[in-house]
């Protein structure tokens, strides 16, 4: 079931607890936990945790809290069974206010991370079910929040920018004005989560990710998904076919960088976040040609090839080539610890591992 209240609807009173803005959301009790007093987590609920940043998140999660302390949840179970036997697993459809309510409830979350969405190149396919996870999701996710005075943090893109925003090192507060429905999602996302933030007080948190690499989940439909597949072809076929022009430069970041980003911005003091949410992240910038040098240093016969996707070229060119994060650097000392050389080492070692 799907769920869209406008923020301007009249608050229902339903209940003894916290006001609904939305007449179908069930009331929560009063609590005031999660709320700027607090930084540290203790209750943690995973949206979209099976996926590719969600299924390395939680295992994060787990070993800093432990496992119990941790819920994943998705509407898919996981291949993984370390996320199905490491804490709980709960099924939760971010459209449905009734799961989301109970699995607050049982678990007593006190703070979210809510990833489940559409990504780029899948919501240019699907406009209008991305609109309902992507946006409406998010006001489901920031509602039962502020009813169970729970901390949020909220996935944004470089999809948030568009062709009229600076190309290279983009800044913190520019021109966004993208030109897909994935990236007027996340800026939907972004100035939603400051709005509850304003209202409310409730401590909303995010990152606008670059493009992310990662060995151990297979990317969801993201336009910058090549940057993983590269590699697996690199080892298994010595031959990858690029759906990118080869001088095609965009932000990435390997995975460890972006769990950890997002632990960190969890746990900083809130008096030092002046931006709060939608922080530029950065960590590496290249092209398909550089990456395919990077992994030739290793495996020297490897070949790529170009056939390059209309669609995803037009997403890709509307995108920054770098991001300007002195804000995250600043406010709550952000650094990455990949480079281009670093990450291929260790992601063609890992695959290898996993065999
Ligand atoms: N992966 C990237 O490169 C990247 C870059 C920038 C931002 N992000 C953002 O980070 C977040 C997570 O990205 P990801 O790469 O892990 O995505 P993904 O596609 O790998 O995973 C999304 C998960 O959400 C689940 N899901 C779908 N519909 C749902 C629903 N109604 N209720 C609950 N779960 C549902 C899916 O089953 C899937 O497991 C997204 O918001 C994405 O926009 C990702």
């Amino acid at each position: 079931m799907s769920l869209f209240c406008p923020l301007s609807a009249s608050p229902a009173t339903a209940g003894s607890g916290v006001p609904s803005l939305c007449p179908s959301f069930p009331p929560a009790p009063v609590v005031e936990r999660g709320r700027e007093k607090e930084t540290t987590l203790k209750r943690i609920l995973v949206t979209g945790a099976v996926g590719q940043i969600g299924s390395e998140l939680t295992l994060a999660l787990r070993e800093r809290y432990g496992g119990p302390a941790v819920v994943a949840s998705d509407v898919k179970l996981p291949s993984d069974s370390n996320l199905l036997h490491d804490g709980p697993f709960e099924f939760v459809d971010c459209l449905d206010p009734h799961h989301i309510t109970r699995v607050m409830q049982i678990h007593k979350i006190d703070t979210i991370f809510h990833l489940a969405a559409l990504l780029s190149a899948v919501a240019e396919m699907r406009p209008l079910q991305a609109w309902q996870l992507n946006v409406n999701g998010v006001v489901n996710m920031l509602e039962a929040g502020r009813q169970y005075g729970c901390a949020l943090f909220f996935p944004s893109s470089i999809g948030a920018f568009g062709p009229e925003t600076p190309k290279k090192r983009t800044p913190q507060v520019t021109v966004q004005r993208p030109t897909t429905m994935y990236g007027v999602t996340k800026v939907v996302g972004e100035l939603l989560c400051d709005d509850y933030h304003r209202r409310f007080e409730m401590d909303a948190r995010g990152l606008r990710f670059p493009g992310l690499i990662s060995y151990r989940t297979e990317p969801g439909g993201g336009t910058t998904d090549y940057a993983v597949d590269i590699f697996r072809q690199a080892i298994a076929h010595k031959q990858y076919t690029c759906y990118l022009r080869a001088d095609t430069r965009l932000p990435m970041m390997y995975m460890p960088d972006a769990i950890r980003a997002m632990i960190e911005l969890m746990e900083a003091e809130p008096a030092r976040l002046i931006h709060r949410n939608a922080y530029n992240l950065s960590a590496v910038d290249f092209t398909p040609a550089e990456l395919a040098d990077a992994i030739k240093k290793h495996i020297p016969e490897f070949h790529v090839d170009y056939a390059v996707d209309p669609r995803r070229q037009a997403i890709a060119d509307s995108w920054p080539e770098s991001l300007d994060d002195s804000a995250a650097r600043e406010e709550w000392r952000w650094k990455p610890r990949y480079g281009l050389a670093e990450m291929t080492e260790d992601m063609l070692r890992q695959l290898r591992h996993q065999g």
